[in-house]
C-alpha cells in the first residue's frame, strides 16, 4: 500500500501522498494542500522543498554521492570526454560511437558566432566582467535565430538550438576574454576538439603556431565534467523557472548564467582566490581570518567552504584537490596560494565551529587553483563554471519542457500593512 502523510489542521486531517524516488528518497506531495485547506507551506530558500521530480542527477549530501544519469562522477571525471557527458545529460544515455561522432561533428560545425556579434563585444568596456558579457551574449544569440523563440518547436529544431548553444558558448567565452585584453579574436578551428578549441581561442595569437599541452586539455575536460550538473541548485532552478514561462532557451540559459555569477554560487571560485590572496598579502594570518568567518557581526565567510546539500564532503572537491596536485606537479607550478589553501583547510577542519556546522571545502575551493595553473585569469573562473554547467542547464530545461511542467510561481505569506486609505501629498 502506498504511504500517506496525514496533516491535521483545525482539527481536520488531510491525506497527502508520499512519493518515493528511485534511490528511495521520500517526499510529501502537498500540491493539493491549498486547494483542500487554504494553507500553503513556507520554506524560505527552498531548503526542504522539492520543486520537481527529475531523472538527471542524483546526489546524496550525507554520503557524498553524485551521479549523472546513474553514472558515478568519479568514473565520468576519470574516463569520459566532456561532450560525451553533455550528450548523456541532455539525451539521457551515453552515446553509441556513431551517435557521438555525429554529435561532435554537429557541435564542431556550429562553433562560429555571427560576425555581427563582434560589434556588441567591442562596445563593452575593457573592465567589463566576463559573466556580464556571457549573460548578455547568450541572450543576444536569440536575436540571431528568431525562429528559436518558440520553445515548443519540433525536436530537430530544439536540438539545433541545443547544439548551437554548446558550440558557441566557448567561442563567446574566449572572445569575452580576448576583447577585455584588446587582443585579436581567434576564430574556432574545426580540427580541434572541444577543450583544445577553447584553449586555442583563449591563448593562441595569429602570429604563432599553437600547441595545447595535453595535461591542460585533460584537466580542463575533468573540470568541465565535474561542473556539468548539480540538480536543483540556484542557477538550474532559475533556468527552469524562466523556461517555465516558455521564454526561449537562450533567454533561460542567460538567466542561469546570471544566477551562477553570485559569490554564494559559482562566483565563489573567483572569491576563493581573492580571499586566499588577501590572506597571503596579510602575512598568512590564518587565525585572524578564521575568527572573522566565525564572527556573526562580520559579513565575511570562508569562501569555498560549506554547501547547501553536502554536509560531510563534496565528492567533486575530493577529485579536484587531487587533480590540482597532479596538474601543479606536471606543469611544475609552485603556487604559494595553494599552500595557504591547504593550511586553511587543515585549520578550518579541526575548528569546532566548522565541524559543528558540517562546513567542508566545496567544489570551488580548489578549482580556482587549477584554473590559475592553467593560465585562466581570475575573472574568467565563473565563466569556466558556466561552460561546464551548460549541458546540465539544458538537460534541466529539456526535462521540464518535455514533462509539460506548469509555470513556476511560488506563493507567499503576506506580512505587510493591512488596508489603509491613500492620503494626498499636500496632507502628508
Ligand atoms: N563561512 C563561515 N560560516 C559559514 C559558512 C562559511 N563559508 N557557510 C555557512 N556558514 C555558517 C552560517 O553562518 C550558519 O551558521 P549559524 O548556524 O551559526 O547561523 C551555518 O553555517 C549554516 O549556513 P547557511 O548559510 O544557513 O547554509 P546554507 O545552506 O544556506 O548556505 C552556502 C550554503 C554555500 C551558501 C554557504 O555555506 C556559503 O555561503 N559558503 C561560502 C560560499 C561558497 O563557497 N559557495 C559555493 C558553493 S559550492 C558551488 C555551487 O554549487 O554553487
Amino acid at each position: 500500500m502506498s504511504e500517506i502523510a496525514n496533516i491535521t489542521l483545525e482539527g481536520k486531517t488531510y491525506e497527502c501522498p508520499v512519493i518515493t524516488g528511485s534511490e528511495n528518497e521520500k517526499a510529501i506531495d502537498i500540491s493539493k494542500l491549498r486547494a483542500q485547506t487554504g494553507y500553503i507551506t513556507i520554506d524560505t530558500g527552498f531548503k526542504n522543498t522539492g520543486s520537481t521530480k527529475s531523472g538527471i542527477t542524483f546526489l546524496d549530501g550525507e554520503k557524498g554521492i553524485l551521479r549523472y544519469r546513474g553514472y558515478p562522477i568519479e568514473q565520468l571525471a576519470d574516463q569520459a570526454e566532456f561532450l560525451e557527458v553533455a550528450y548523456l545529460l541532455v539525451y539521457g544515455n551515453l552515446p553509441s560511437k556513431e551517435e557521438f561522432l555525429a554529435f561532435k561533428e554537429s557541435i564542431t560545425h556550429h562553433t562560429l558566432v555571427h560576425e555581427d556579434m563582434r560589434q556588441f563585444l567591442e562596445a563593452y568596456p575593457a573592465k567589463a566582467h566576463p559573466m556580464g558579457i556571457m549573460a548578455a551574449s547568450l541572450c543576444t544569440l536569440s536575436t540571431f535565430y528568431p525562429e528559436s523563440q518558440d520553445p515548443t518547436r519540433p525536436t530537430e529544431a530544439i536540438d539545433l538550438t541545443i547544439h548551437r548553444l554548446i558550440a558557441k558558448t566557448p567561442t563567446l567565452a574566449a572572445w569575452a576574454y580576448k576583447n577585455a585584453m584588446r587582443h585579436p579574436l581567434m576564430y574556432p578551428l574545426n580540427k580541434f576538439d572541444y577543450c583544445e578549441n577553447f584553449l586555442y581561442m583563449m591563448f593562441a595569437n595569429p602570429s604563432e603556431k599553437y600547441y595545447a599541452d595535453p595535461v591542460i586539455v585533460n584537466a580542463l575536460n575533468k573540470l568541465l565534467i565535474l561542473h556539468a550538473d548539480h540538480e536543483q541548485n540556484c542557477s538550474a532552478s532559475t533556468v527552469r523557472i524562466v523556461g517555465s514561462s516558455q521564454a526561449n532557451l537562450y533567454a533561460s540559459i542567460s538567466a542561469g548564467v546570471s544566477a551562477l555569477w553570485g559569490p554564494l554560487h559559482g562566483g565563489a571560485n573567483q572569491a576563493v582566490i581573492e580571499m586566499l590572496e588577501a590572506i597571503k598579502n596579510d602575512g598568512g594570518k590564518l587565525d585572524k581570518w578564521i575568527q572573522k568567518a566565525k564572527d556573526k557581526n562580520d559579513p565575511f565567510r570562508l569562501m569555498g567552504f560549506g554547501h547547501r546539500v553536502y554536509k560531510n564532503f563534496d565528492p567533486r572537491a575530493k577529485i579536484i584537490k587531487k587533480a590540482a596536485d597532479d596538474v601543479l606537479n606536471k606543469l611544475g607550478v609552485v603556487d604559494p596560494v595553494l599552500d595557504i589553501a591547504k593550511q586553511l583547510e587543515e585549520v578550518a577542519l579541526s575548528d569546532q565551529y566548522f565541524v559543528d556546522r558540517g562546513l567542508y571545502p566545496n567544489v570551488d575551493f580548489y578549482s580556482g587553483i587549477i584554473y590559475r595553473a592553467l593560465g585562466i585569469p581570475t575573472e574568467m573562473f565563473t565563466v569556466m563554471f558556466a561552460l561546464g554547467r551548460l549541458p546540465g542547464w539544458i538537460a534541466q530545461w529539456k526535462e521540464m519542457m518535455e514533462e509539460g511542467q506548469p509555470i513556476g510561481r511560488p506563493r507567499q505569506v503576506y506580512t505587510g500593512e493591512n488596508e489603509r486609505d491613500y492620503i494626498p501629498l499636500e496632507k502628508r
